[in-house]
């Protein structure tokens, strides 16, 4: 007997699939990272494949967004040799009804904030676990930190009223590396009121190289959602 289809799984293949036909032939596309956009990703090398998009260069935000669009033919580009991003598609760990993210829940929140924001459309693809009410009411702000700056960060970050906790690895022992080299402290402060502010004001703390915190930087949000067991996608 096969098990049922995972309704999670099912939520994010839907909506990377219909965020990567949004893609057009002969443009510059950033690929985010995380599990839904692997999806984009794939359907993206699918459509290459059979034909129906030509001409299309990626731009990874990742170790893991650059090992998917090899695994899936897609070509890759710098944004040293191209002058614009056409699209750019990627996930996020919350979404509040402006359209601001907490991102960074795979550590590359540092290259997909300068992807994401040249990208002159960005799609967000979630599914429906994501959407909050105000950020930071489910997810802490992950803090990307040069390793010699963690112990003053640790404190600026306490002293900011948040409760900062250094990522761990998982199958690996001791902390999570970026693919810059950095680590990642991970900072609940509960509902933010004011995403704008809290964002500058980390970026300020010496030793942060950046947050996780998106504001005004999405154009579209994607949401994968469950009616009557089927995947339906609704737009924000
Ligand atoms: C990586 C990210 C991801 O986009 C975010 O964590 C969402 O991932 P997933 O689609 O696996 O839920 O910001 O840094």
């Amino acid at each position: 007997m096969s098990a049922a289809p995972d309704p999670v799984k099912l939520m994010k293949q839907q909506v990377g699939k219909a965020a990567a036909q949004r893609v057009n032939s002969n443009s510059i596309v950033g690929l985010g990272t995380g599990s839904t956009t692997a999806f984009a990703i794939q359907y993206l090398g699918e459509r290459l494949q059979s034909g129906d998009l030509n001409n299309i260069k990626g731009i990874p935000t990742s170790f893991q967004a650059s090992v998917l669009a090899k695994l899936h033919g897609i070509p890759l580009t710098t944004l040293d040799e191209v002058d614009r991003i056409h699209i750019a598609i990627d996930g996020a760990d919350e979404v509040d009804p402006h359209k601001n993210l907490i991102k960074g829940g795979g550590a590359a929140h540092t290259r997909e904030k300068v992807v994401d924001s040249l990208a002159e459309q960005f799609i967000v693809v979630v599914d429906q676990s994501k959407l909050v009410e105000t950020l930071g009411s489910t997810f802490p702000v992950p803090v990307e930190v040069l390793p010699m700056a963690i112990t003053p960060v640790m404190r600026a970050l306490e002293s900011l009223g948040g409760q900062p906790e250094l990522r761990m690895g998982v199958k690996k022992d001791g902390p999570v590396i970026t693919d810059q080299g950095n680590m990642v402290i991970d900072t609940k402060f509960g509902a933010i009121a004011d995403p704008v502010a809290l964002e500058k004001t980390l970026n300020n703390i010496p030793g942060v190289l950046e947050n996780g915190i998106f504001v005004g930087v999405a154009d579209l949000i994607l949401i994968g959602e469950l009616q009557n067991g089927e995947p339906f996608i609704r737009e924000l």
